[in-house]
C-alpha cells in the first residue's frame, strides 16, 4: 500500500485544527492537554529524529527542547482546567482517534526526503494555532470568568507557544535559504 505524502500531512493539520481550537467560546479542554502530551511525546521525538537523519543535529536540538516544555504545558493545563468552566465536547473523542492515525503515519514520514522541511512546517502550524488562537482564547476566558491569576498563567504558555513558534520560523529560514 503507498500512502499519499500530502494527504498524511493534511490529516495531521485536522488533527490540530480540530484539537487544539475549536472556537473561540466552544474550547475543548481535554483535547488541548492530549495535543500537548502528543507533542511532547510523539511528535516532537519524532520530528527530531527526522532532523537527525537529515543531519540537522542543530534542528533536532531544538525539537528536543520544544518536546520538553510541551509537557510543562501539559502539567500546567492540567492543573488550570479543573478551575475554568469549561465542558468537554465530542471532539475530544475525535482528537484522540486522529492521534493513532497520526502515529502510523508518523513512521512513512520520517523515511522521506521531504520530511525535515514538511515537519517544521507542521510545528509552524501547530505552533501558530497554539501561540495566536488557543491560549489566547484561554487566557480571555478565564478574564471573563473575573479569574485574573488564571489568566496570567495561560498568558505564560502564550508566551511560550510563541516563543516555539519563533525558534521553528527561523530553522524553516534556514533550512529554505540554504
Ligand atoms: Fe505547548
Ligand atoms: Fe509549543
Amino acid at each position: 500500500m503507498t500512502l499519499n505524502y500530502q494527504e498524511d500531512f493534511l490529516g495531521i493539520d485536522r488533527f490540530f485544527q480540530e484539537a487544539t481550537y475549536h472556537d473561540q467560546t466552544d474550547l475543548n479542554a481535554a483535547s488541548s492537554i492530549e495535543v500537548e502530551i502528543y507533542e511532547h511525546e510523539c511528535m516532537y521525538p519524532t520530528f527530531a529524529e527526522i532532523a537527525r537523519q537529515s543531519g540537522a543535529s542543530e534542528v533536532a536540538g531544538m525539537f528536543e527542547a520544544i518536546a520538553r516544555e510541551e509537557k510543562e504545558h501539559a502539567d500546567l493545563l492540567r492543573e488550570l482546567y479543573p478551575q475554568l468552566e469549561i465542558k468537554d465536547s465530542p471532539e475530544t473523542a475525535e482528537a484522540r482517534r486522529l492521534v493513532g492515525e497520526i502515529e502510523a503515519q508518523m513512521a512513512v514520514v520520517s523515511t522521506d526526503p521531504r520530511g525535515l522541511r514538511r515537519a517544521l512546517e507542521t510545528a509552524l502550524e501547530v505552533e501558530s494555532i497554539e501561540a495566536t488562537k488557543t491560549y489566547p482564547a484561554f487566557a480571555r476566558l478565564a478574564r471573563e470568568q473575573g479569574k485574573e491569576e488564571i489568566a496570567q498563567r495561560f498568558d505564560s504558555i502564550t508566551a511560550s507557544e510563541q516563543r516555539h513558534m519563533q525558534w521553528v520560523q527561523r530553522a524553516l529560514d534556514r533550512l529554505v535559504s540554504a
